[in-house]
């Protein structure tokens, strides 16, 4: 499909395009509902000769900004029949309702907007679960509308109670949308992780609030499956094999960028992209090599003059991420597992994302005060402290896989970066980082081809 002699297949999508792909992908979520899920995968355009009762095979494309991103199972399909994807509570959401294959196991926001135009904000991820807050009203339309305009830009609420022996104390709540945010309890906006690449993981949940420090990551999918069933999806207690069913799932899901435009495969001309090799990686500490292959590549000398200008472009990015900045940082301090970009050793860090200099409107904002030297800090979202009660580890979330980062925007754990542009433009006002114009647009075109 993607011959690599070939003219590049695609052009950059205006956004009226990207739009009418939105709303079939978003039909899509309303059918979701229905009795028929597998309505579900025929409206993205996969056909029945392709797809034998709901296997999506692997590495099959899903088109993004930026190329097309696949999933590589090492089950040997994508199993849609799989409980992951059916309903198995009594509000009709099912896993699949947030976390969605063509937008790189999260959701975007545009998928939401409009299954709310859809369905007049019936459908079941529209839930008072995941309204502004709890007491909100949902009796009409035009209420729904107001209620889920969190949800409506890709935010999820989640909360969390403060340890009673905390090292710190919230002196204060700024909470405009009232969403029970309180003294005791914390209430933020949070983005839904991708569930793949969990054999290059050591974290489960933005502040770790699943695998919780141990490491253990098979125990915090386990942790995480039934906390949603029987909260999200307001379920029963799931059985011990329904959970191994959709954790096995999990574990088997590699997800990465397979083709960018303009280039077409990341394993043409002797890269290591793509979601296949990805499910090779082991767990080690290393830089990318994805791209060594087009380091200083000769326009002309693989593909056309235009593709390998891109190719050496991405390569030049992923030398960007490796390096120590000018600044003094490195994404790779932080993002250090090879060809992946979690962290080795399951270590959160602070990048400035909750400070209260980036919040956007509705987000709580909370004061805190060290109850042993009196210090006050101010965050939207603290974290791994929420857990751990430790000051140390106020604002501190879990070091994210940046494969397929660009099928799942808006970033960072309360999606206050639009753009992975806007990434990096946060790294240089928050942490320092220092780039000119050019090198943005190479660490960009790196981050895109992951
Ligand atoms: C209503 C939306 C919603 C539903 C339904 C949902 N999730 Fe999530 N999921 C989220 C959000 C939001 C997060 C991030 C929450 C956080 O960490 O604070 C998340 C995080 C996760 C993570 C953590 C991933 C990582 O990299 O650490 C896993 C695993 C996960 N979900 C699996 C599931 C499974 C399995 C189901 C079904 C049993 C499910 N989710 C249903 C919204 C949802
Ligand atoms: C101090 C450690 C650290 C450094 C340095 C760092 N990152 Fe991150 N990165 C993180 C953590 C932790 C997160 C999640 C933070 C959050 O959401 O609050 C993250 C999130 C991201 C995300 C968003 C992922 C998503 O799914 O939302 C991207 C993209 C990213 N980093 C790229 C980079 C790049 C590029 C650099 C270098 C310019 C870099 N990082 C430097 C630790 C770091």
């Amino acid at each position: 499909m993607f011959d690599r002699r070939s003219k590049p297949l695609f052009h950059r999508p205006r956004f009226s395009e990207l739009l009418v792909a939105a709303a079939v992908v978003s039909a899509s979520v309303a059918c979701a509902a229905e009795p028929d899920a597998s309505a579900d995968v025929e409206v993205v355009g996969v056909s029945g000769t392709e797809l034998h009762d709901g296997r999506i095979p692997n590495s099959f494309p899903f088109p993004n900004e930026a190329g097309t991103a696949a999933t590589y199972s090492t089950a040997g399909f994508v199993d849609s029949n799989n409980p992951f994807h059916e309903p198995q509570g009594r509000n009709g959401r099912s896993c699949e309702t947030c976390h969605r294959i063509h937008s790189g196991w999260s959701i975007h926001p545009v998928e939401v907007e409009l299954t709310f135009w859809l369905t007049g904000g019936r459908a079941p991820i529209f839930n008072l679960l995941d309204a502004n807050g709890p007491n909100a009203d949902v009796s009409t339309v035009a209420a729904r509308y107001t209620a889920y305009g969190m949800l409506r830009k890709g935010l999820f609420r989640r909360g969390g109670t403060i340890p009673s022996n905390a090292e710190f104390e919230i002196i204060a709540v700024d909470d405009p949308l009232q969403t029970g945010a309180s003294l005791t309890r914390v209430q933020a906006f949070r983005r839904p992780l991708a569930t793949a690449n969990f054999h290059i993981a050591r974290n489960v949940g933005w502040h770790d609030q699943n695998a919780d420090g141990t490491g253990d990551v098979h125990a915090g999918l386990v942790s995480q499956a039934v906390g949603n069933i029987t909260g999200a999806q307001q379920g029963d207690a799931p059985t011990p094999e329904l959970v191994e069913e959709i954790v096995a799932y999990e574990e088997g899901l590699r997800f990465a960028q397979q083709s960018v435009f303009g280039v077409g495969l990341l394993t043409s001309c002797g890269a290591q992209g793509g979601p296949e090799k990805l499910s090779e990686q082991a767990p080690v500490k290393g830089r990318f090599d994805l791209f060594d292959a087009w380091i200083d590549l000769v326009p002309g000398s693989c593909t056309t003059l235009s593709a390998d200008e891109k190719r050496a472009q991405i390569a030049r990015g992923q030398e960007l991420f490796n390096a120590t900045n000018p600044g003094g940082g490195s994404c790779r301090g932080c993002h250090d597992a090879a060809n992946n970009g979690s962290n080795v050793d399951g270590i959160l860090f602070d990048v400035g994302a909750s400070r209260p200099e980036f919040r956007k409107p509705g987000m709580p904002l909370y004061t805190l005060r060290n109850k042993a030297t009196g210090e006050i800090r101010q965050t939207t979202d603290p974290g791994r402290a929420i857990r751990t009660g430790l000051w140390q580890d106020v604002d501190r979330f879990k070091t994210p896989s940046l494969r397929g980062v660009v099928a799942r925007a808006p970033y960072f754990h309360n999606g206050i970066a639009p753009t992975l542009e806007a990434v990096i433009l946060h790294y240089e006002e928050a942490l320092g980082f220092v780039f000119t114009k050019r090198e943005r647009k190479d660490l960009v075109a790196f981050l895109e081809a992951l």
